[in-house]
């Protein structure tokens, strides 16, 4: 059967640092707050002249390379984003062009912090039906345009950056030990909806809005939902929490992703955290956190990877996959 196989990964982080102590420069809150409630110490903040496309294609660029590939050997682009340069055109169109790249076919997918999720989910699914050999996907953001800046209880859990990573068709044998990704379950529930949200938008108030959550509310649901997308994987392969090499979750929250990490057992030592050093940038979360474990030599070939994100909407997904 056919498999999508990782090939390579990149990321892109703004110039920028902002620490905890930074911020509470400017905003009434504290390093020791932000730490203890997230476990976030410092974030990166897009300039005026960084944007989710600019990003994008950084991290884009940054992958091929790691792949060997350039963008003749790409049929199709996919970028999870919440925050896009524009309303219409697709950032990934942009992307596409910043490339070089005239052929195939590139479009967004928004499921806020899930988004990376749902992209490899749809390139898997491209792959396997045969309409794609190559495709590079990529999450990015600049969630620092959609933060109430005078909000504490919003504007300091968030940050802005981009990762990829290219997705090639291989022949596997259908078996939990074939290279790529083995199985990917979705998950949406509407009617959650005030509990993360842009309060804007085109088509009601036509602004871009800002983000608002209710962060108890957020929390209380986001273990329970992970932990179960993750069950329906297990179940869909066989295979267990003893079996994974790595856990690399969305990064929202030191504390839901240590709280994910011991109801379904597995051991903190395989657990990938980069919140600390990003703060949660929604759909470019895991990417990064991927481009992290590999560039410092942890994930390796044949490493059996489990991907999780919960974000606005709901949305909530998992993926395995074996490097
Ligand atoms: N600095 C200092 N104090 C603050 C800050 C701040 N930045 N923000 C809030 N406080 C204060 C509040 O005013 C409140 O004070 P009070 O007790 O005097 O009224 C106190 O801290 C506690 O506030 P809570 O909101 O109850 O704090 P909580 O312990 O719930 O932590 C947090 C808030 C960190 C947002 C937590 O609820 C959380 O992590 N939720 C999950 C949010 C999340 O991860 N969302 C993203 C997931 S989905 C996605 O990625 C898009």
């Amino acid at each position: 059967m056919i498999r999508s196989v990782v090939m390579g990964s990149g990321a892109a982080k703004p110039r920028t640092v902002v620490t905890n102590d930074d911020l509470a420069k400017k905003v009434d809150t504290s390093d020791e707050w932000i730490q203890q409630r997230t476990g976030i110490e410092q974030r990166y903040i897009a300039e005026e002249d960084e944007t989710t496309a600019s990003l994008g294609e950084a991290a884009a660029r940054a992958a091929l390379a790691d792949a060997n590939l350039t963008v003749d050997d790409i049929d199709m682009i996919i970028l999870a984003t919440s925050t896009p340069n524009n309303t219409f055109p697709a950032t990934a169109v942009n992307i596409q062009n910043r490339l070089g790249m005239k052929h195939g076919a590139a479009f967004d997918m928004q499921a806020v912090c899930s988004g990376f999720v749902y992209a490899v989910t749809t390139a898997d699914s491209f792959i396997k039906a045969g309409q794609a050999k190559r495709i590079l996907v990529i999450g990015s953001e600049t969630f620092s345009r959609i933060l109430d800046w005078e909000d504490r209880t919003t504007c300091v859990l968030f940050g802005d950056g981009a990762g990829a990573i290219v997705l090639e068709a291989q022949e596997g044998v259908g078996m939990s030990n074939d290279r790529g990704v083995l199985t990917s379950h979705l998950r949406s529930d509407g009617s959650h909806r005030e509990k993360l949200y842009v309060d804007g938008g085109p088509s009601t108030t036509q602004t871009v809005g800002h983000l608002r959550m209710q962060g108890r509310e957020v929390f209380k649901h986001a273990v329970a939902m992970i932990t179960d997308v993750i069950e329906a994987a297990f179940e869909a392969t066989g295979l267990t929490a003893d079996d994974i090499d790595w856990f690399i979750p969305h990064q929202a929250n030191r504390r839901i992703i240590d709280a994910s990490a011991k109801k379904l057992n597995i051991a903190s030592e395989k657990v990938v955290l980069t919140v600390n050093q990003h703060g949660n940038t929604s759909a470019a979360s895991i990417p990064l956190a991927i481009d992290a474990a590999r560039k410092d030599g942890r994930l390796k070939e044949g490493d059996l990877v489990l991907l999780e994100a919960m974000g606005g909407g709901f949305t909530w997904g998992a993926v395995l996959v074996r490097w």
